[in-house]
């Protein structure tokens, strides 16, 4: 039996997901020393897919590492799109902007420098789809920031909520995995909101992510 990292690899080879020039953004985010926790290129396939089922023009992602996931969802805008992606690591943005600019999308990325909870009060909405994906505990804050910059339609992901499991084991109490409960409850009370939760397996091993659309 194939393991889920096998799996990934059969449906990345298959359906031909992935190129050199994503490859490139991966291998100079490790050789800048940037942990590898970008998103897997199968689930880059599927921001880049959202981008293009939402017609979004106008993008924000909370949290760019290597800009792996900004280059494959600033690769799916149109030519007239916006990337705004925020990171607090001067040095991640720097290797960030290098493969923004080798990948050709630099005139539509902004790479914003701060701390997200800094940053997002001074961005201007609203946004077509919101990507979540930088430090787990601020997920309500982004959630609550993400509403505020939305419009109805606006579709928002959150990364990383399940964590193994950990989000439905009421014994972890880590930062990140109450943070995970936090957003999910905090969606479920918003009636701004709609929303699900799919869990992924593959190449990062057990974890999935939120799915919300603003309603109104
Ligand atoms: N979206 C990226 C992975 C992001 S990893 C990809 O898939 O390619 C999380 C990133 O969030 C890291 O670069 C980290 O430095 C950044 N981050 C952590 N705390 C942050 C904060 N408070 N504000 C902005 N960025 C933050
Ligand atoms: C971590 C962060 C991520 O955004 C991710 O996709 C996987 C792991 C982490 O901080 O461990
Ligand atoms: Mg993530």
């Amino acid at each position: 039996m194939a393991d889920a990292s096998e799996v990934d690899a059969y449906f990345e080879t298959t359906l031909g997901i992935g190129d050199p020039l994503l490859d490139r953004a991966r291998e100079r985010a490790r050789a800048g020393g940037l942990p590898d926790i970008a998103v897997s290129p199968l689930q880059g396939a599927f921001l880049a897919l959202l981008v293009r089922l939402t017609g979004a023009r106008r993008v924000l992602e909370v949290g760019t590492l290597g800009g792996y996931s900004g280059t494959v969802m600033a690769r799916a805008l149109p030519d007239d799109g916006a990337l705004v992606t925020l990171e607090v690591d001067p040095h991640h943005a720097e290797v960030a902007r290098a493969v923004f600019d080798e990948a050709g999308v630099a005139g539509k990325v902004d790479v914003v420098v701060g701390r997200a909870a800094d940053t997002l009060p001074g961005l201007e909405g609203p946004f077509d789809l919101v990507f979540i994906d930088a430090d787990k505990p601020s997920n309500p804050a982004y959630v609550r920031a993400a509403v505020d910059l939305s419009r109805a339609g606006t579709v928002i992901v959150v990364d990383n909520v399940v964590r193994g499991g950990a989000v439905a084991d009421p014994g972890d109490t880590s930062p990140a995995v109450t943070g995970s409960r936090e957003v999910t409850e905090l969606i479920a009370a918003e009636p701004r909101l709609e929303a699900t939760a799919l869990q992924t397996v593959g190449a990062k091993g057990w974890d999935g992510f939120l799915l919300a659309r603003v309603v109104g």
